[in-house]
């Protein structure tokens, strides 16, 4: 897996033809050399609604052959009387590789705990898929003082007995998410080296997510310790995905 990793988190956005509108565009806005197989040295993905899932599996590859289509979830159990929740095989069979874990959106609206996160990731990991962890502080959280440690609480659960030979962790700090209200670019990579710190593998990808856009990307991007980005509202819009996409 490249170093780079460069993710868009549709969230709930994009019907299936929303979707394959978003796809005849995009490549448009690409350098050439980002919509040809030439780039190795960094990894494009989205992750899309489940209804999206397969759809986008069978259109992306001939549309551009170096981006991955991931999920937002999955569940720990490999099949079962869980309503509303996927499995690890279900996207395996469809060829997914990566998926969100732990999102602060399933935290905060969805109960999703350290321990059910941990067990997401452990079966993720178990099925060959790569996940994204997400972990970051509230506003008050910042505002007490409390960054560091709720950041290190949270690695410290979620990574029981997770990979780290196959993960890839994105610092997404609350307030910054969908409010406009980028952390500034020194900071999180203040935050990201502190992560990277705690970390057996300190080789690992580490993203920043909140606020992503095309007008602060270089310089999110330009961080020593930023390996990459999440982005959220960002990436519906193609000329700014690809904009982001076509940071350097
Ligand atoms: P945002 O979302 O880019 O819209 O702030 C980021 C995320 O939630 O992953």
């Amino acid at each position: 897996m490249p170093k780079i990793v460069i993710a868009g988190n549709w969230k709930m956005y994009k019907t299936q033809s929303e979707a394959k509108a978003f796809f005849s565009e995009f490549p448009n806005h690409l350098k050439d050399t980002a919509s040809q197989a030439a780039i190795t040295d960094q990894q494009i993905l989205i992750c899309v609604p489940y209804t999206n899932l397969a759809l986008l599996q069978t259109v992306v590859p001939a549309i551009c052959p170096n981006l991955n289509i991931g999920a937002q979830n999955v569940h720990w159990a490999e099949n079962g009387a869980f309503t509303g929740e996927i499995s690890a095989p279900m996207l395996v069979e469809l060829g997914i590789k990566y998926v969100i874990i732990g999102h602060s959106e399933r935290r905060q609206f969805f109960g999703e705990t350290d321990e059910t996160v941990n067990k997401r990731l452990k079966a993720a990991q178990a099925h060959g898929l790569t996940p994204i962890l997400c972990v970051g502080e509230s506003k008050q959280q910042r505002d007490a003082n409390e960054t560091e440690s709720w950041i290190f609480s949270q690695l410290a659960a979620d990574l029981v007995e997770v990979d780290q030979n196959n993960l890839i962790i994105a610092y997404e700090p609350i307030w910054a998410i969908g409010t406009g209200d980028t952390c500034a670019s020194s900071e999180a990579n203040r935050v990201i080296g502190l992560i990277r710190g705690k970390l057996a593998n300190r080789d690992i990808t580490i993203q920043y997510g909140g606020s992503v856009k095309a007008d602060n990307i270089d310089e999110i991007m330009a961080q020593p310790e930023i390996d990459g980005v999440l982005v959220g509202g960002a990436s519906l819009d193609p000329a700014g995905f690809a904009r982001i996409v076509n940071y350097r």
